[in-house]
């Protein structure tokens, strides 16, 4: 049988000298559901890169004395320096430099030319730089941009239009009937409501006051609109229009597209258009997720408030860090960064909960049965419910993960470790060890809360890989067979005899109120640093 696959980008990354803990959000959430895939069965291909061209590069690029290729190369080293930390599992990373995108990008534009859907002419209104943007005089706020407030820029220029309005209907009955292409619900009725019913007007999309972007290349003094360029690296990393379309026949139309809320617009009405006149068809879904804020607002670098990923994964580990921007947060809605925050939910949802679970039961196979898993016996009646709740791991946990429900699925999986640890309670291992003929129903315990844990860690591997590593290295799981997600639709695949170490507290506890008075002077010196966007 064909291997099912699954094809999933985040944005491209506009290149920048650091990205804060808002855009690993984005990626880390991209992460865990690849992984996700993978585990369940897909031939996954996962896609990331860098957004390069633009007259916002441009200019950055001058502030730092460099062209806009030497400060582009630069800082994308530190980027995937940054994944890397992340532990992100990216199959490409397209930068919109390479030549692989730069000529497909301008067959993309000259294809469209061709056919009729673009057209020279002059533009004569309003940009704004930063979010890279053309507005309307009427959809200003006091002459700033609506969506980052700056001073737009007034603008005269010779441009190429993308015929947007002749598909505007077309659109609006593909979203009416694709209830599953916008999500959530509420971004595409804020699509169709402000945007589509309005009515499109076309799009500039190229530019000749500057020159930092890729040549029209049968009209060299344009450069095309960056947002063209840079929505075109979701077919041109799979080569789309290059001599080598094999991947691009395996894997597009993508499953989903992984944006932030502000650019679901592009996503959502640019983007689509595009692949209409190039009658290509549709990626299955846009998910435009919430923003991760800080009281006071979103993280940004103009306003100096910007959390360091970094120095949160140096303190605390990747997997605290993946853990809590999964854990805390519905995927979808605007979500509140505090050091209070993540700092508790390393103390009670991991220490606590998981890493407790851990070192109690490992502990006691070590005591109680000199590091070896025992042999189950017999189930007993209070064995059952807690063993039916296992059952409901994997197809509950991927129910949630379809949806890219993170927050939900991790809370199903703490569901059961919070009954794992009730199970211990009630069963007392340690007084069922003073009687040597309840010896039998104390290995039963301990083997069930082994396997458990075995379940437990499979469901993990997606969020917190190398801590689901260690889990299974703690209860002396090595073979690849018992990490499989076929592997945990049942129970009792641990092996009895196997050798168990209790070994150093995965997710050591924190003093928080001494934690934060130290954190909050580490980040007031990385303040200084300034982030991204
Ligand atoms: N280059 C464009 C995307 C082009 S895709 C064809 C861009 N780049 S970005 O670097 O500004 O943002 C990349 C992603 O990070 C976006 O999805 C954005 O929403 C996300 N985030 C940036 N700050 C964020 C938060 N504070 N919280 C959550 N996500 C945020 O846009």
């Amino acid at each position: 049988m064909k291997q099912k696959t699954f094809y999933l980008t985040t944005p491209i990354y506009y290149p920048s000298d650091r990205l804060h803990i808002g855009h690993s959000y984005t990626t880390v959430a991209a992460d865990a559901m690849c992984r996700f895939k993978r585990l369940t069965g897909y031939d996954v291909f996962f896609l990331t890169g860098t957004d390069e061209h633009g007259q916002k590069i441009e200019r950055k690029a001058k502030e730092h004395g460099k062209t806009p290729q030497e400060y582009v190369d630069g800082v994308v080293a530190g980027i995937k320096d940054l994944w890397k930390l992340m532990n992100i599992s990216y199959d490409d990373f397209i930068r919109t430099t390479e030549p692989r995108h730069v000529s497909s990008v301008q067959k993309i534009f000259k294809k469209l030319y061709e056919l009729g859907d673009i057209y020279k002419s002059e533009y004569e209104g309003w940009y704004c730089t930063p979010c890279e943007t053309f507005w309307l005089e009427r959809q200003l706020h006091d002459g700033c941009c609506p969506d980052c407030g700056r001073p737009a820029e007034r603008v005269k220029e010779e441009g190429y239009f993308f015929r947007l309005g002749k598909y505007q209907d077309k659109l609006i009955e593909y979203i009416e009937a694709h209830p599953q292409f916008i999500q959530p619900a509420s971004r595409k009725n804020e699509m169709l409501s402000n945007f589509l019913i309005p009515g499109l007007d076309d799009l500039c999309v190229s530019r000749t006051s500057f020159t930092w972007g890729i040549p029209v290349s049968f009209d060299q003094k344009h450069v095309i609109y960056v947002w063209i360029d840079a929505l075109s690296n979701y077919i041109t990393a799979l080569g789309y229009l290059s001599d080598d379309e094999s991947r691009f026949k395996k894997f597009w139309p993508a499953d989903v597209h992984l944006v932030g809320k502000e650019i679901v617009r592009f996503h959502t009405i640019i983007w689509p258009i595009m692949l209409m006149a190039l009658g290509l068809p549709l990626p299955k879904q846009i998910f435009g997720h919430g923003w991760l804020v800080l009281e006071g607002g979103k993280m940004s670098k103009s306003k100096g408030n910007v959390i360091d990923p970094v120095l949160l994964v140096e303190r605390y580990g990747v997997d605290a860090i993946r853990y809590f921007l999964l854990r805390e947060v519905p995927f979808g809605a605007d979500g509140v960064f505090s050091n209070e925050a993540l700092l508790a939910r390393i103390n009670t949802d991991l220490a606590n909960d998981l890493g407790n679970l851990l070192s109690r039961t490992t502990a006691m196979i070590e005591k109680y049965f000199s590091g070896k898993v025992p042999a189950p016996g017999k189930e007993e009646e209070n064995d059952r419910s807690y063993l039916e709740f296992c059952s409901t791991l994997p197809d509950t946990v991927e129910k949630h993960m379809d949806e890219l429900h993170f927050s939900d699925a991790l809370a199903h999986i703490w569901q059961f470790i919070g009954l794992c640890n009730k199970y211990i309670d009630h069963n007392a291992p340690w007084v069922l060890a003073k009687d040597e003929a309840s010896k039998p129903r104390l290995g039963t315990v301990l083997y069930n809360l082994a396997e458990s844990l075995r379940h437990i860690a499979v469901c993990l591997t997606p969020f917190i890989p190398a801590a689901a590593e260690k889990i299974f290295a703690q209860i002396g799981v090595k073979a690849p067979g018992l990490k499989t997600w076929e592997s945990i639709r049942s129970f009792g695949g641990l092996k009895e005899g196997g050798t168990v170490a209790k070994g150093e507290a995965i997710f050591p506890r924190i003093d928080i109120a001494k934690e934060i008075e130290s954190l909050e002077t580490l980040q007031k010196g990385a303040g200084a640093n300034p982030a991204n966007t």
